[in-house]
């Protein structure tokens, strides 16, 4: 489907791009720490079996950043990449917008530790927090930018380094996450209608289901804190995964349903990357044949708010993805969160 061919869409919620000046994804780019984590590492800390991670989850081994180094240096080179890719300079860079859970810091900003990292000097600067959806979040905040011709050029940042949040001790949650970046440079390019619909969703009486319960207002740091390991993930697994199917399927349908679009029209469909079971639940029930799916996760595990940037990157760089193709996204995360964006590439 060639860009020019596109009509305005009737449901006036997808028509992001003709209520405002369009916004489209200029480039990608992504990074991942060097070491990795196999299924067998794991066996050595946990009673768990490369077995029993690869089927329950489709993971094989993950990535783990090295001690000194953060999720603001994690993002920064993914950023590099992102404006390489896009031929943006640092002081082309109006506003920096990172999604992440695991900041360097509860403050400054990871966003304003990039700024400097990548000397983007006149840019604002600010994060966002909602978990494994935040790369799509920050994607619509950074169009509405765009959109009202407030900025011109929006880093836009997923990156976490959920590892450092990990308890090692529970077989449970330890073997699910990795850390990564994944970055996107938003402009108004000439030709290209870039994101079509963003649809967001949140409900926050399930809080308690996937958390960090320590080092925040709440329950700040202290001796008890840690001896109660209240600083780590907290999750049902079960109860995860059920909504995380429903909300995703929900989220899907309501993109595609907006675009007018049948998911045989969509070139890549590009999940958050948990698990390959939600993966292939919610693929299966959206309509979108195997092939049109694509997964990661097994390199990768759940990078957070870096998982769909990651799979993104890596779908354009192997030619998965072609300039003029259709891609949905579905994410799900803590809070719960979730979201589906379609985008034209
Ligand atoms: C966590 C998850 C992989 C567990 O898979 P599951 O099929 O639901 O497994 P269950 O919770 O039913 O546990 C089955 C058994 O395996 C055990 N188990 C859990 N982790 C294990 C591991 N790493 N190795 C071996 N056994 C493990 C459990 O203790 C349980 O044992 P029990 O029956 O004796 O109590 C799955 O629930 C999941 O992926 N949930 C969603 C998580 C997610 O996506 N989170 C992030 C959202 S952004």
């Amino acid at each position: 489907m060639t860009t020019s061919a596109r009509k305005p869409f009737r449901n006036p919620r997808a028509r992001h791009n003709y209520l405002g000046r369009p916004c489209s994804i200029a480039a990608v780019g992504a990074y991942v720490p060097e070491r990795v984590v196999t299924n067998a590492d794991l066996e050595q800390l946990v009673e768990t079996s490369d077995e029993w991670i690869f089927t329950r989850t489709g993971i094989k081994e993950r990535r783990q950043a090295a001690a000194g180094e953060a999720t603001s240096d994690l993002a920064a080179k993914a950023a590099q990449r992102a404006m390489a890719n896009a031929q943006v300079s640092a002081d082309q860079i109006d506003l920096i917008i990172t999604a992440t859970v695991t900041p360097d810091m509860p403050f400054p900003s990871t966003s304003c530790l990039v700024q400097q990292k990548i000397g983007a000097k006149r840019a604002a600067a600010f994060d966002i927090e909602a978990a494994c959806s935040g790369f799509i979040y920050a994607l619509e905040i950074g169009q509405q930018f765009i959109m009202s011709r407030t900025y011109d050029t929006v880093l836009v940042i997923g990156a976490d380094k959920l590892t450092s949040v990990v308890d090692w001790a529970d077989r449970n949650t330890c073997v699910l996450f990795g850390d990564g970046a994944g970055a996107a440079i938003l402009q108004n390019r000439p030709g290209s209608h870039g994101l079509l619909t963003v649809c967001l969703g949140a409900d926050g009486s399930k809080g308690d289901v996937l958390c960090v319960p320590g080092g925040g207002s709440r329950l700040p740091a202290s001796t008890q804190s840690l001896a109660q390991r209240q600083h780590y993930i907290r999750m049902d697994g079960r109860e995860t995964f059920k909504y995380a199917v429903q909300a995703m399927l929900a989220a899907g349908k309501e993109a595609l349903t907006r675009c007018e679009l049948d998911i045989s029209q969509i070139a890549c469909v590009i999940p958050h990357q948990a698990n390959r079971r939600i993966i292939e639940a919610v693929s299966e029930r959206l309509g979108a044949r195997p092939e049109q799916v694509f997964i990661n996760l097994d390199r990768y595990g759940n990078t957070s708010a870096a998982s769909v940037a990651l799979a993104l990157d890596e779908a354009v760089a192997c030619g998965r993805v072609q300039r003029g193709d259709l891609i949905l996204l579905v994410v799900f995360g803590a809070g719960f969160t979730w979201g589906a964006a379609v985008i034209e590439w």
